[in-house]
């Protein structure tokens, strides 16, 4: 989400117990941290506590719909947040990044061997937590989206370097390594509220696309005082994604990007990207997609639908 008040505009519309489920997921997510050992209180907890905008577990509540706000739409947001952690935790030794949420990552800090078992460990705490529903078709769920995560980072790697990558094969990637726990996370809170868990998780899926092109918008963007990650980062790991694509269609010079190996080197080509006008032309397909979401919502309460569509136009208008 672009700003506070924008997460508070959707805790508003989504009605009045949702902000206390909010806090409730922080103490949850706070314990789930500390409860196996201190390597991984010291790196999952402060992966935890370095914030972020916890924009999966809204979905989840908000999706629920006006529901009484039980133990296990509770659990189910805490698990959908935990796997969100550990992704970011393996997702940063995947692209070598140094930083997270305005911090050093784990791997960073601490090496490969320790933000992955860190990692791992968020990965089987998501799940003893959603586990506690004794839901198979809620642990079925989580579970294709993990399984679609890693599959989406393998794909990552795969593509690395190859400038001449479809946008097919790039939005499929996307849609693996991102959307599909968008999706999951609408599913979840779908399943939780007795809503129609398949539409839901179809809308949370094209704004879970939507999503990963801004961020991938936000790489080239910056500034790392906003986004808490380093610019250009995807460059220097060889990922190419939209804004580049679009800027090479608008001419940029063909190049190689092999050769860009230094912090200065990424940021002058994130500076040539933009001047080509791709960053505005990406957004604007991401906020196609994130009209078409919203015109296809099924039919929900008021409250329901206004907050479903603050949560999508956040999206996107958003700088962090
Ligand atoms: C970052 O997700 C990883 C992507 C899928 C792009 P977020 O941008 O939601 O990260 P936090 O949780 O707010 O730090
Ligand atoms: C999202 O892609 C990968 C995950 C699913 C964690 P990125 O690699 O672009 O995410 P950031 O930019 O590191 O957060
Ligand atoms: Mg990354
Ligand atoms: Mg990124």
């Amino acid at each position: 989400m672009g700003s506070a008040e924008s997460v508070l505009a959707v805790i508003e519309a989504g009605g009045a117990h949702v902000p206390s489920l909010m806090d409730r997921l922080e103490a949850r997510l706070a314990e789930a941290a500390a409860s196996h050992g201190a390597v991984l209180a010291e790196h999952a907890g402060s992966t935890i506590a370095a914030g972020g905008k916890r924009l999966r577990p809204l979905l989840v509540f908000v999706a629920a719909g006006p529901t009484e706000p039980d133990a296990g739409l509770l659990r189910a947001a805490v698990a959908v947040e935990l796997i969100h952690s550990a992704t970011l935790v393996h997702d940063d030794v995947l692209d070598a990044a140094e930083l997270r949420r305005g911090r050093p990552t784990v791997v960073a800090t601490a090496g490969r061997a320790i933000a992955t078992a860190t990692g791992d460990l968020l990965f089987s705490r998501a799940f003893a937590e959603l586990a506690a529903n004794g839901r198979a078709d809620e642990l079925r769920v989580l579970s294709d989206a993990s399984s679609a995560l890693a599959e989406g980072e393998l794909l990552q790697r795969a593509d690395a370097w190859d400038l001449g990558v479809t946008r097919e094969r790039y939005l499929a990637r996307c849609d693996l390594k991102t959307a599909r726990l968008f999706q999951a996370a609408c599913e979840l809170g779908a399943l939780e509220g007795g809503g129609p868990a398949e539409l839901l998780g179809r809308f949370g899926r094209r704004i879970g696309l939507a999503f990963q092109i801004l961020d991938d918008v936000l790489d080239v963007s910056g500034p790392a005082e906003r986004t808490g990650k380093h610019r250009g980062t995807d460059l220097l790991d060889g990922t190419v994604t939209l804004p580049l694509t679009i800027a090479r269609e608008r001419g940029l010079n063909a190049l190689d990007l092999r050769a860009v190996r230094t912090a200065a080197a990424a940021e002058h080509l994130c500076d040539e990207i933009a001047a080509t006008g791709a960053l505005d032309a990406a957004r604007a397909e991401a906020l196609a997609m994130v009209a078409e979401a919203k015109a296809d919502l099924p039919r929900l309460s008021d409250a329901q639908r206004a907050a479903l569509e603050l949560v999508a136009d956040g999206v996107v208008d958003r700088y962090a």
